[in-house]
């Protein structure tokens, strides 16, 4: 300590081990086995917010402070590429009408974006804190938060001012779908997204993103708003093949986009070009299981060699879980990935999508984000669906839920 008692600026963080660790996914190759890098009897020094040392219990470091995981295994806090939850109103019966038999429509979103203009920014606030927490308390570490809800300048501004309170990963999605007041005007919008509320959304927003789906934009207004976005240094993001078969996945690999999400719909050709650039095929099992959709196909994604990730898309209408455990198990269950390569695909998968490098994994040097499980083995997350599976979660080297 320093004369007044103060610690000094540059002492050394506390280190803190967790052995006792049953099983340790990394998702680094190079530090056990499979694709999620898995090590048996292991433990993990965190230094500071961050990962100093990974591996085998019997040869970790001593540490200031030690926690003991009680044979539970711990994986890397999962990472939810992709979420909409700054927005107010209800729309429960309208998954009560669906589930009865009326089809899942773009349009449900108009039913939220009245109740969103119409809500304080303190209940948008409110909410959207909920859900973060839900997500936290459930092993999500990193959420990507999109605007889409408001579709005015100032109501889009707005949302990404909320989401940027809660994450960095805020994504600009004015190109949600057309809003009432510009139905017989779509180009007139398409204008706006890339003029004035573009201005008033870049400043807020890393990621711009555009719905590519008959009902919300065609082919040639999703690479106009893409463009203007990257333009702007936004970096670019796509919903599509959600409803049908349609241009988005190879828009995205054409314009290099992080990533394109849901990918319900895929024609070999579009497989192809995912396969054969850095484009992240998002999967997001939840909008189908609570849309009463098929399931995309991962394993021709996977066997073609592209990168595939999972995320919940939370929101009102396609899909309100938070869990990325419940997608992790529709994903093995319904689309016949593995257990590793489903957890892999919600962490370092999610990671790829976001072009991050510091989260998704546990190998030195990442941020120390990581979920216990009252679990002896990851399998369990698809062995006990619909099951609480967190122990604790540990977000920049601290408990946070
Ligand atoms: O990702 N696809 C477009 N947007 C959301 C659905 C939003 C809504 O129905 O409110 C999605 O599924
Ligand atoms: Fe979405």
């Amino acid at each position: 300590p320093t004369p007044d008692g103060t610690a000094p600026a540059d002492a050394a963080p506390e280190t803190v081990l967790i052995d006792g660790i049953g099983v340790l996914a990394t998702n680094d190759p190079a530090l056990g086995e499979g694709a999620t890098g898995a090590v048996a009897d292991a433990a993990l020094v965190i230094e500071g917010g961050t990962v100093a040392w990974a591996g085998p219990s019997s040869r970790a470091p001593a540490a200031d402070a030690r926690v003991d995981a009680g044979g539970r295994c711990v994986v890397p806090g999962f990472v939810d590429s992709h979420s909409h939850i700054v927005f107010a109103g209800d729309r429960g019966k309208e998954f009560g009408a669906r589930m009865s038999g009326r089809p899942y429509e773009a349009g449900g979103i108009r039913t939220t974006v009245a109740a969103t203009r119409a809500a304080s920014d303190s209940e948008l606030l409110d909410k959207a804190t909920r859900l973060l927490n839900e997500a936290r308390a459930q092993g999500t570490t990193t959420l990507e938060i999109k605007s889409g809800y408001g579709l005015s300048t100032a109501d889009e501004e707005r949302a990404l001012r909320v989401a940027g309170r809660l994450t960095e990963e805020t994504t600009y999605l004015g190109a949600h779908i057309v809003p009432p007041e510009y139905a017989d005007d779509p180009q007139g919008y398409v204008d706006l997204v890339t003029g004035e509320m573009l201005d008033a959304c870049a400043p807020h927003a890393r990621w711009i993103d555009v719905f590519c789906e008959r009902g919300a934009f065609d082919e040639e207004a999703s690479r106009r708003i893409l463009k203007a976005g990257m333009d702007r240094g936004l970096l670019a993001r796509v919903h599509g093949n959600q409803l049908g078969p349609g241009p988005g996945a190879r828009l995205a690999a054409e314009l290099g986009a992080a990533s394109v999400d849901h990918c319900t719909y895929l024609e070999p050709g579009d497989v192809e070009a995912l396969a054969s650039s850095d484009t992240v095929a998002t999967l997001l099992p939840g909008v189908d299981f609570s849309t009463r959709q098929p399931y995309p196909d991962a394993r021709a994604l996977i066997d073609a060699g592209a990168t595939v990730a999972l995320a919940s898309d939370c929101n009102p209408g396609s899909c309100f879980t938070s869990s990325l455990a419940f997608c992790i198990a529709l994903a093995v269950r319904e689309m016949r990935m593995t257990p590793e390569e489903a957890l892999w695909a919600a962490t370092a998968g999610g990671a790829r999508a976001l072009r991050r490098t510091d989260v998704g994994h546990l190998a030195p040097g990442a941020r120390a984000d990581l979920v216990v499980l009252e679990a002896p083995d990851p399998v369990y997350l698809a062995y006990r669906p619909g099951v609480p599976m967190t122990a604790a979660v540990w977000r920049e080297g601290r408990p946070v839920a």
